[in-house]
C-alpha cells in the first residue's frame, strides 16, 4: 500500500480556458501533504497549466499522446514533446479513447512504451463494460486488458500506474461499491506482478468519484488512489475532494 494516495484530475475535454487559474488555485491550497496530486488538462491547455503550477506541489498529465517521436503525423502529439511541455504522467487507454477513437489494445500498448521509453508515468486504464460485469466476465476482461497492454514493458527507473475505472461507472453516478472495486484492484496488482515481475504497483479507482465517496474508496487496502472526472472540473467539488482524501 502506497503511503501518499494519488489523485488524478482528468479534465477530458470539459474545463475551459477561463476555469484554469481557479482551479488551480483550490489545488495549491489544498493540504497535499499526503497526497500526490496530478492534474489532465487538454493539449492547448498544457503550457498554462505548466505554469500555474510552478512551485506548487502539483503533477502535470496529458490525456493522451501519440507513440512516434517527430514526423509528418498532422494532429497527433508526440510523448517527447509532452515531457518538453513539463508532464510527468500520460492517461493511457482512455475508455473514452478506446471507445470513440478505437484504440485497440496494441495501439495502447505502443503508446505506453513510448511514455516509458520518454521517462514518464503512464497511467493505463482498464476497465469492463456493463455487458462484461452483467455477464460475469469483469475480472477476466481486465486481466486480458493487461497481459494485452502490458506486452514487453520493462520497468527500471520508470513506474507505471494503473486505473481500474469499470466504463459503465464512468459519468454516470453509478460508481462501483467500493467494496467490489478492492477484488478487481488486488487481481490487477497480482497479474501486474505476474507480467512485469515487478512487485509493486499503484491502483486507482475511476468512475463517478466525488467529494462525498472518496474516502471510502481511499480507505480500500488496493486502492491506491483515485482518477477523477467531472467531480474535478469544479472548483467547489475538486477542494471538498481534496480535503476528503487526506
Ligand atoms: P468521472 O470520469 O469521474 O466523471 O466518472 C472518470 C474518468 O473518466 O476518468
Amino acid at each position: 500500500m502506497h503511503m501518499q494516495k494519488i489523485i488524478v484530475a482528468n479534465w477530458k475535454m470539459v474545463v475551459k480556458k477561463e476555469q484554469l487559474v481557479s482551479l488551480v488555485e483550490v489545488v495549491g491550497q489544498a493540504d497535499k501533504t499526503n497526497l500526490e496530486v496530478a492534474l489532465c488538462p487538454s493539449f492547448v491547455h498544457l503550457t498554462e497549466v505548466a505554469s500555474l503550477i510552478n512551485n506548487k506541489n502539483i503533477g502535470l498529465g496529458a490525456q493522451n499522446c501519440f507513440w512516434v517521436e517527430h514526423g509528418a503525423y498532422t494532429g497527433e502529439v508526440s510523448a517527447w514533446d509532452l515531457k518538453d511541455e513539463g508532464c510527468q504522467y500520460v492517461l493511457v487507454g482512455h475508455s473514452e479513447r478506446r471507445k470513440y477513437f478505437s484504440e485497440s489494445d496494441e495501439i495502447i500498448n505502443k503508446k505506453l512504451l513510448a511514455v516509458l521509453e520518454v521517462g514518464l508515468t503512464p497511467i493505463l486504464c482498464v476497465g469492463e463494460t456493463k455487458e462484461e460485469k452483467d455477464a460475469g466476465h469483469t475480472l477476466e476482461r481486465v486481466r486480458e486488458q493487461l497481459q494485452k497492454d502490458l506486452v514487453n514493458v520493462i520497468l527500471k527507473d520508470s513506474r507505471i500506474i494503473i486505473a481500474y475505472e469499470p466504463v459503465w461507472a464512468i459519468g454516470t453516478g453509478d460508481f462501483c461499491k467500493p467494496n467490489d472495486a478492492e477484488e478487481v484492484q488486488s487481481m490487477i496488482k497480482e497479474e501486474f506482478t505476474k507480467i512485469t515481475g515487478v512487485a509493486e504497483v499503484a491502483v486507482l479507482y475511476g468512475g463517478s468519484v466525488d467529494d462525498k465517496n472518496v474516502a471510502e474508496f481511499l480507505k480500500q487496502n488496493s486502492i491506491d488512489g483515485v482518477l477523477v472526472g467531472g467531480a474535478s472540473t469544479k472548483v467547489e467539488v475538486l477542494g471538498k475532494l481534496l480535503a476528503n482524501s487526506i
